[in-house]
């Protein structure tokens, strides 16, 4: 079984948020004050197993935990043990994690026992005060504990870096040394207009292409042909011992091979992270409705899935998604 959209884009892999909080409030993702959800609206660990089933029997075979931050649910664990038991009767090949890092030394073991091989750990800066300020009153002690405990434990991490005007531009060639010293993957992603923060996108968004072509003098990088299935394009240099990728959608669209889409915690089916629509299956999983409704459902939303972000920044227009990254995870 395939899923194919309308665009006869083959889509394979779901990002699933677990939840909409967060340890952490890093300016460019949230305000200062956000209000979280309760506990009823968001999906019970049953509810996001069987819909994860049904996609899994559509043809998905990847399977990402978002958040906010996916460590802070308590059930986390169970899920993952479930969603792995299922690799081996079903089309799952493998499940992954987007995480702040902060809590990976006390999880990494059991993430690992439960069949989790790479994370990808959102990192903007590894100056603990530039760190606290960004993420508001983050302790980057925490995050490199979590990341030593990760690697100890064979966990491969792929660090995410936002690249955010007046804040970690120059710091970028001091990450890439950083993560080549430790020999792992490091991918730059550009500010996208989620819904607004307290500041400006204006004032946060760097063009990666110019980003790349300064670092591209340095490190004369070449591309490589390697894909995690996403957005990201990947180079290596002389210089390095690491992977280093870009995922730039305001400045080089990507979407043709788009493979992927996103359930918030509330159980919506976002079918492009920049776009608003959604298909809300929620309230098809809490009242009396079949499995073959739900994957008719599935199919529907395939159909409706757009065929390119609706992203925009600019000193006029500025494009704002109506949910914050933390709905759909990144
Ligand atoms: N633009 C780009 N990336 C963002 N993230 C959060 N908000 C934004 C935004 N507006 C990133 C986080 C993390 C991932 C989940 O999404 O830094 O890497
Ligand atoms: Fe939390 Fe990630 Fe958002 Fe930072 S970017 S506030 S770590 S969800």
């Amino acid at each position: 079984m395939q899923l194919i959209d309308q665009y006869l884009r083959k889509v394979n892999y779901l990002r699933v948020s677990v939840t909409d909080r967060c340890d952490l409030r890093c300016v460019y993702c949230m305000k200062e004050k956000m209000q979280f959800l309760t506990r009823k609206d968001i999906l019970t660990l049953e509810e996001i197993e069987r819909l994860c089933d049904n996609f899994i029997e559509l043809g998905v075979e990847k399977i990402r935990l978002t958040g906010g931050e996916p460590l802070v649910r308590n059930d986390i664990i169970k899920l993952i043990e479930k969603l792995n038991n299922k690799k081996e009767k079903t089309n799952l090949k493998e499940i992954t994690l987007t995480t702040n890092g902060t809590l990976l030394k006390k999880y990494a073991k059991l993430l690992k026992l439960n069949g989790i091989n790479r994370i990808n750990v959102s990192l903007d800066t590894i100056n603990p005060e530039k760190y606290n300020k960004i993420t508001r009153f983050g302790n980057i002690e925490k995050v490199f504990d979590g990341i030593n405990e990760a690697l100890d434990n064979n966990i491969k991490i792929k660090i995410n870096t936002v690249v955010i005007k007046d804040f970690n531009e120059n710091e970028i060639e001091e990450l890439i040394n950083w993560t080549s010293n430790k020999k792992i993957d490091l991918t730059f992603i550009e500010v996208m207009p989620m819904e607004e923060t307290d500041i400006s996108r204006e004032y946060q968004f760097v063009s990666l292409s110019d980003t790349f072509s300064k670092l591209d003098k340095i490190y004369s990088f070449s591309k490589i042909d390697y894909s995690t299935g996403g957005p990201a394009r990947f180079y290596t240099s002389d210089l390095v011992s690491n992977k280093i990728g870009f995922i730039s959608p305001l400045t080089n669209n990507f979407c043709a091979s788009c493979n992927r889409v996103r359930i918030s915690s509330t159980g919506k089916l976002f079918m492009c992270l920049g776009q608003n629509d959604f298909v809300d299956f929620r309230e098809i999983m809490r009242k009396d409705y079949s499995d073959d409704y739900i994957k008719e459902k599935i199919k529907f939303a395939l159909n409706i899935k757009p065929k390119q972000h609706d992203f925009m920044i600019g000193e006029k227009i500025n494009k704002y998604m109506k949910r914050h990254m933390n709905v759909t995870g990144g």
